[in-house]
C-alpha cells in the first residue's frame, strides 16, 4: 500500500513533469521583491519597504484593489529596456524550471507610459527576452496588450493607436485592472478597432465582477477567452453558453484565494467548472504577489480537490486547446503533454 505522503509526492512529480501552457500571466506581476530591490537601486529609486521580507509581509490583500495599489507601485522600478528584459527573463527561467512550454503574457502599457516610459522601451525589453526564451529554452510565447479599465476608454484607444507602430510584437488585446464599476461595454470601440486589425481578444471578467460582465465581454467586446470568469456559476445559462461555445476560462486559483474571491482553496468552484464541462485552464496571474507560479497553482488545486492524473492532464490539454497558436504548434503542445501522460 502506498502511504498518503508517497501518493502526494507522486502527484507533485507528475505535475512537475507535465508540460504546461500558461495563458494568464501579467509580466509586471512576476516582479519578485529581490528583483524589485535590485532595479530600484539600479535606477536610484526609493521603495516603501525596508527589506525584501517587509515587502513580502505587505502582500496581504483584502481585495483586488488593495493588490493593484502595490502592483502599480512595484512596477515603478521598471524604467529602462534592460529592466523589462530582466523581468521577462526571470519569468522565463521559472517557466523552464516548471516545464512550461508555451506562455501568453499580458503587459500593461499604460502603467508605464503614464510615468513617461516609452512603449518602445517596454516592448523592446520584453520581446528581446522572449526571443532568447524561444532560442535558448524552447519556450514559445506571445504578448497580449491589456488596457487598464479604471482609466477612460479614450485613453485605451490612444494607447492602441500608438501600439500599432509595434504591432508585430503583440498578438492581441485584453482588459484588466479594477473590475467592479468598470464593465466591459465601455471598451466596445477599442476592441472593435483591435478586431479590425486582426487582433486576438480576451478580457478579465467575472473575477470580482458579476456574471453580467462575462456576458458583456462576450457580446460587446466579442472576446475569445475569459480571464478568470469564476463568477459564471451564478448564471446557469451563461455556464451552458460557455460550455457549448467552448469559451476557455483562464482560472488563477492562488490569486482567487489571495484576493479573497474565495475564502479558502477548499471553497474554490474549480470542481464545479470542470464538472460543467468548461474549457478550464490553470494559471498564475501575478506569481510574485500571490505565492506561486503555475506549478504551485496546479499543486494547490490537486491537494484541495484530490485531483487525479486524468483531471490534471485535462487541465493542461485545455490550455493547449485554448492557446493562440498555429495548428502545428498546437499539435506539438498536445503531443508533448500526451507523451508524458502516457509514460507515467
Ligand atoms: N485582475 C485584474 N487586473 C489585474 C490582475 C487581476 O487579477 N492582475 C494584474 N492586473
Ligand atoms: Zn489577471
Amino acid at each position: 500500500m502506498i502511504s498518503e505522503s508517497r501518493a502526494g509526492s507522486d502527484m507533485q512529480a507528475f505535475i512537475h513533469a507535465l508540460p504546461k501552457v500558461e495563458l494568464h500571466l501579467h509580466i509586471e506581476g512576476a516582479l519578485e521583491p529581490e528583483l524589485m530591490f535590485r532595479l530600484a537601486r539600479r535606477n536610484g529609486l526609493d521603495l516603501p519597504y525596508e527589506s525584501i521580507e517587509q515587502a513580502r509581509a505587505a502582500y496581504d490583500f483584502q481585495d483586488l484593489q488593495s493588490f493593484l495599489d502595490l502592483y502599480y507601485q512595484g512596477a515603478r522600478v521598471l524604467v529602462q529596456e534592460q529592466d523589462f528584459h530582466d523581468l521577462a527573463w526571470a519569468y522565463l527561467e521559472r517557466c523552464a524550471a516548471q516545464n512550461v512550454i508555451h506562455t501568453e503574457i499580458f503587459f500593461d502599457p499604460q502603467a508605464h507610459t503614464g510615468r513617461g516610459v516609452d512603449l518602445d522601451v517596454v516592448l523592446s525589453g520584453i520581446t528581446r527576452a522572449l526571443a532568447e526564451g524561444e532560442r535558448r529554452l524552447g519556450i514559445s510565447s506571445a504578448l497580449i496588450l491589456c488596457f487598464l479599465r479604471h482609466l477612460p476608454p479614450q485613453e485605451a484607444m490612444e494607447t492602441f493607436e500608438q501600439a500599432l507602430d509595434f504591432r508585430k510584437y503583440f498578438i492581441g488585446v485584453g482588459l484588466d485592472s479594477a473590475e467592479q464599476g468598470n464593465p466591459p461595454a465601455g471598451f466596445r470601440d477599442v476592441f472593435a478597432r483591435a478586431r479590425s486589425e486582426g487582433m486576438r481578444l480576451v478580457a478579465h471578467a467575472g473575477e470580482e465582477g458579476p456574471a453580467a460582465y462575462i456576458w458583456s465581454a462576450l457580446r460587446d467586446l466579442r472576446v475569445e477567452r475569459i480571464d478568470h470568469g469564476v463568477r459564471c456559476t451564478e448564471d446557469p445559462e451563461l455556464v451552458a453558453h460557455l460550455r457549448d461555445a467552448r469559451i476557455p476560462l483562464t482560472v488563477c486559483p492562488l490569486s482567487n484565494v489571495r484576493l479573497k474571491v474565495f475564502d479558502a482553496m477548499s471553497g474554490h468552484n474549480l470542481p464545479r467548472l470542470m464538472e460543467a464541462g468548461l474549457v478550464v485552464t490553470i494559471n498564475s496571474d501575478d506569481p510574485a504577489y500571490f505565492g506561486g507560479y503555475i506549478e504551485e497553482n496546479y499543486h494547490a488545486v490537486q491537494q484541495a480537490f484530490d485531483l487525479g492524473r486524468d483531471e490534471l492532464a485535462q487541465l493542461a490539454r485545455n490550455a493547449a486547446e485554448a492557446a493562440f497558436v498555429s495548428s502545428n504548434r498546437r499539435r506539438y503542445l498536445l503531443e508533448r503533454i500526451n507523451e508524458v501522460v502516457d509514460s507515467r
